[in-house]
């Protein structure tokens, strides 16, 4: 039969992250490609002590259909946690957990998203959720950075000549794909910036609490006093991927349209997944946890940092990042990322060539490379496999 697909979903291309992965899935490949923590760390015996706990203790309750809104004690310990490590002040009325934050990108873009509406987003930014804002239509202006986060006087020029402006998206600390760290200065300019304009703030925020180095920033919900930033959480990069639990914290208003949009989308996240969540809260110490990740991560980016050092031509710059599981690469204009990856595919080393985290512009001569998911006599291999894939590109 003759498919007749919605017009929304023409735009919307497989991922070409989701495509690479399924090639690194080959263990021979030393892989930089996906987002991926180290799975070595997950707390995989207390998982299994509490699920076998909650099951037998209140298994029928973890087992039957919950509220849209969230597991209560969960939603209470996530503001908590929220209030005391990024300095905010929210509440449980104010926190909806999503089923990760992908989830929160897709309810916001269905909230707030009508066909043409403008989205503002940093040069380069976060694949995922430029394809859940495509999905409804979304057209992107993208804001030049630099290591402080996004230029303020650019967004400014742009938000003042843009009539269909609606959204500004962000990832302020460890950002994916570049590893930068907004700057105090630059989320006090942004905040204004955004309120002189109206425009409401997407604060995506996965990898803040992965700080290695320096002080935590506070998160731009924290200096919000007008209630224009949603703030998207997720115990993706400090628990587990699998587990799917994010949270969006926003004010009334919009909370109660992101709950209409998730119940027709899942009802609610899995009521299990949030019960075993919030026994692990309550038994063991998750900042402990998180200790222990940012300690296996910093031996990591610090071998990643001393091997390109050592092994890259300085005709490649790279950023240091002081937290996260990212950094950015950039080469001469005139060399492309694609095709280092098909030599360095071929040599069993892979990373994500940067033009995919561009909403409008073609730019090839970029990469991205995790750190966080290999160890790192291997990541020290990896770099030196991509030097000589860069020898042989340069005499292309
Ligand atoms: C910036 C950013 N936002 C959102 C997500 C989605 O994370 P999850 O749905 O696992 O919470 C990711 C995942 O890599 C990300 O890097």
């Amino acid at each position: 039969m003759k498919k007749i697909f919605a017009k929304r979903i023409k735009d919307i291309k497989a991922s070409e992250i989701r495509e690479l992965l399924k090639i690194t899935e080959n263990h021979d490949i030393i892989s930089f490609a996906g987002g991926l923590p180290a799975p070595e760390l997950f707390p995989v015996e207390e998982i299994a002590t509490i699920t076998s706990k909650l099951i037998l203790e209140e298994g029928k309750k973890a087992l039957q259909y919950s509220t849209t809104e969230g597991y209560i004690p969960l939603r209470k310990k996530i503001a908590y946690r929220m209030n005391k490590i990024f300095n905010t002040k929210v509440n449980e009325d104010e926190i909806l957990i999503t089923s990760g934050s992908q989830q929160a990108l897709d309810i916001i873009g269905k909230v707030f998203l009508d066909e043409g509406d403008v989205v503002f987003c940093e040069r380069p930014s976060y694949l995922g959720a430029l394809n859940a804002f495509r999905g409804y239509g979304a057209k992107f202006s993208e804001i030049p950075t630099d290591n402080d986060g996004m230029i303020p006087e650019e967004l400014e020029k742009t938000l003042a000549s843009t009539f269909k402006r609606k959204l500004i998206y962000v990832i302020p600390d460890f950002q994916n794909p570049t590893g930068r760290t907004w700057s105090l200065e630059r989320r006090k300019a942004l905040l204004d910036i955004a309120n002189k304009y109206q425009v409401m703030i997407v604060e995506d925020n996965p990898y803040g609490e992965l700080r290695f180095d320096g002080e935590i920033l506070p998160a731009l919900k924290s200096l919000d006093t007008s209630n224009s930033v949603m703030y998207l959480g997720t115990f993706s990069k400090t628990f587990c991927p699998g587990m799917r639990i994010g949270w969006i914290s926003v004010g009334e208003e919009v909370l109660e349209k992101c709950i209409l949009v998730k119940q027709g989308a899942d009802l609610h996240t899995s009521t299990i997944n949030q019960m075993q969540l919030n026994m692990y809260l309550e038994n063991y110490d998750l900042d402990t946890h998180i200790q222990r990740l940012k300690k296996v991560y910093k031996c990591r980016r610090d071998a990643l940092i001393a091997a390109m050092s050592n092994e890259l031509p300085l005709s490649i710059k790279f950023n240091i990042p002081d937290g996260g599981l990212f950094t950015w690469l950039e080469m001469p204009d005139d060399m492309d990322s694609r095709v280092l990856l098909d030599i360095c595919l071929k040599k069993g080393v892979a990373f994500v060539p940067g033009h995919s985290f561009y909403a409008n512009t073609s730019i090839y001569n970029t990469f991205r490379i995790n750190y966080s998911n290999m160890p790192e006599d291997r990541i020290v291999e990896g770099v030196k496999r991509i030097a000589t894939g860069i020898s042989e590109l340069k005499h292309h």
